[in-house]
């Protein structure tokens, strides 16, 4: 072979090796809010109402497992999860807690069981999903939590018990009109998403009313704090009001200390993040069923307040009704410094199977946060400055 041939050869190698290696180059990934999202078998994610729980390097998503039609926004299933190892492939991992053929059970398939959430108690070695409960045929009058134990994080979940929690306790930031007795004589004249309340939540006095038989419980969620401290934040009060309550060290009960936040807000959907300077945030919505509304924020230095209510954090088209979505989570990217992943959910009450998850990065601003919508996006890639 002369030089020529040789230099035609390199050449030709080259051009070869280039082609290999961009057919080999793998599409950067993405999560496309709204779209459906396969699993691993084709099928669309069916977690609504969901949480993430990331242990030993992996995502377990646990959400509402819904069925088609109306019947579906009641638990036929029970909850469902998902595995994954970078948030855009998902592994079907099955039904994480069931509900129960037992009609007396709790947890009888019918039920409402909405928003489960499932943390890792690092004493006890435990696997804990609490969730907001409406008995059977009871429409949303119950207004209960549920709290169930497993070994490993796909379950099996034991369902342990349901409770109005806070039987018997005062929260630390009680009022003295909170100690007098209940005000019956008074007619309700606000009629939000689930019912009808007098303009202000104290004139009625919910808290005095449930001081005995416990707090009502609706939409919720979990937060872990640095130092392994769980909380569970539910709307009370008819849903007027929030709760922040802390659970027991094996996150199985509630420890008696609460306190309420957002008097006659109606926040619901509620999720706490916390960033590595010592800020807590909260995004949570307004009481509106199923129908999208503009998302809350607010601020705190310390989880027991004082909570400082912020606006809207959504910006851009459709920001007044959250892109069409109501939050359910915030997750924060694990090694990664103040990133942090909104995750909502678009509700298909007609079909709530086919309901879609609008996950977006949420932007730290100067003490505030936003969130704009993306088609797609990349978690390696969404956040600006950093
Ligand atoms: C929403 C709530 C959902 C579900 C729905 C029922 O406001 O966030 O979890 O309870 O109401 O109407």
């Amino acid at each position: 072979m002369n030089s020529k041939n040789i230099k035609q050869w390199v050449l030709l190698a080259g051009i070869c090796l280039a082609l290999l290696s961009s057919c080999n180059k793998q599409p950067e990934k993405a999560l496309a809010p709204g779209e459906i999202w396969p699993d691993n078998n084709g099928m669309h994610i069916n977690a609504h109402g969901g949480g993430i729980l990331h242990h030993n390097n992996t995502f377990y998503w646990y959400g509402e497992h819904k069925i088609e039609g109306e019947i579906g926004n009641t638990a036929q299933v029970g909850v469902h999860v998902y595995s994954s190892k970078n948030l855009y492939d998902w592994v079907d991992e099955g039904i994480a807690l069931k509900v129960d053929e037992d009609e007396k059970s709790d947890i009888a398939r019918g039920c409402i069981l909405e928003r489960p959430k499932v943390i890792f108690n690092k004493k006890t070695g435990k696997f804990v999903m609490w969730f907001h409960l409406e008995l059977k045929d009871m429409g949303y009058d119950a207004a209960r939590s549920g709290v169930a134990v497993a070994e490993k994080p796909e379950g099996p979940f034991t369902f342990i018990r349901s409770m109005r929690p806070n039987a018997g306790h005062w929260p630390v930031n009680v009022q003295d009109y909170h100690l007098k007795p209940v005000h019956d004589s008074i007619k309700p004249t606000y009629c939000g998403g689930k019912g009808c309340l007098p303009a202000h939540p104290d004139t009625l006095n919910l808290l005095g009313r449930d001081y005995t038989n416990g707090q009502m419980a609706r939409d919720m969620n979990l937060f872990v704090d640095d130092d392994g401290t769980a909380y569970h934040i539910y709307s009370s009060e008819d849903n007027s009001t929030l709760h922040i309550s802390q659970l027991t060290d094996d996150y199985l009960s509630h420890s008696g200390k609460f306190a309420r936040f957002f008097a006659d807000r109606y926040m619901e959907a509620p999720a706490i993040f916390k960033t590595s300077g010592g800020t807590y945030y909260l995004i949570a919505s307004d009481c509106t069923g199923w129908a999208p509304n503009a998302a809350r924020s607010a601020r705190a230095k310390s989880i027991w307040g004082p909570w400082e209510e912020l606006g809207n954090p959504s910006i851009g088209p459709d920001a007044d009704l959250t892109f069409h979505s109501q939050s359910t989570y915030v997750l924060p990217v694990p090694g990664e410094q103040d990133k942090f992943i909104y995750m909502g959910d678009r509700w298909k009450p007609e079909n709530p199977i086919d309901g879609r998850y609008i996950w977006l990065p949420i932007q730290l601003k100067n003490g505030y946060f936003e969130i704009e919508w993306k088609d797609n996006w990349n978690v390696n890639s969404a956040w600006k400055n950093n």
